[in-house]
């Protein structure tokens, strides 16, 4: 018999109790993302069924599933070097966010069309040193809002995952000054002991935000 290390005996117990876990099971949802999605979209307004969407760290597909039904005549761009679960409709590109393939296959779906929505699920590899957890975070985050600066309609809308800790406010104030109405929600379904945050930015004023170094 396999044996099992403490970490992940305690993982699985964590998983067996938890409500959206178990929710997503009997849904048949891919995942229990999927639940913090539709609460942030819900609260937010955020999908149409004619919205084009950007979705980056898509993998493994519970957003996307969400996406694919709630935007069915939309258009959808999920990205993640991970494998997508995902409809023949969506247009799943294998790579990293802000690598420049990736941006060039973006350009080439979108045809000089632009976005109503960019979404970021996006999370770094944990290494355990907070700092570096932080700050490789805070990278992501960088890279959705450059995306969202590139492709991103006027008035259109941004929401992305991010993580409490050195640099956020400022990060957010920042964004001010690009959307007319920026928040930070945790939604329910996300885990209360994480420190995993969702910024939702609405109304996008057209400003390029800065580029990335
Ligand atoms: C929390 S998971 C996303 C879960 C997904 N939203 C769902 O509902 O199934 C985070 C994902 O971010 C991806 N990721 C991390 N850095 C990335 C990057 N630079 N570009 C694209 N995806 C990235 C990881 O590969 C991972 O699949």
């Amino acid at each position: 018999m396999v044996k099992r290390s403490k970490s992940s005996d305690r993982w699985l117990q964590r998983q067996r109790k938890d409500y959206f876990v178990r929710q997503a099971q009997e849904g048949g949802h891919v995942s229990r993302a999927h639940f913090k999605l539709e609460q942030l979209d819900q609260r937010f307004k955020l999908v149409r069924s004619r919205s084009r969407i950007l979705e980056l760290g898509a993998a493994p597909g519970g957003w996307t599933h969400y996406l694919e039904q709630r935007a069915s005549q939309g258009l959808l761009i999920a990205v993640d070097p991970l494998p997508i679960t995902s409809a023949e409709a969506t247009h799943a590109i294998s790579g990293l966010a802000g690598e420049a393939e990736v941006d060039d296959a973006i350009d080439r779906i979108l045809d000089n069309r632009s976005l109503d929505l960019v979404l970021s699920d996006m999370a770094p590899n944990i290494s355990g040193v907070r700092t570096v957890d932080q700050a490789r975070a805070m990278d992501l985050a960088d890279i959705a809002l450059h995306g969202a600066s590139k492709w991103l309609r006027r008035g259109g809308s941004m929401a992305i995952k991010a993580f409490q800790g050195e640099g956020l406010e400022a990060w957010l104030k920042a964004r001010k000054t690009e959307f007319e109405r920026v928040q930070m929600t945790k939604p329910k379904a996300s885990r209360p002991e994480s420190r995993e945050v969702f910024i939702v930015a609405l109304g996008f004023k057209g400003v390029e935000a800065p580029e990335i170094e």
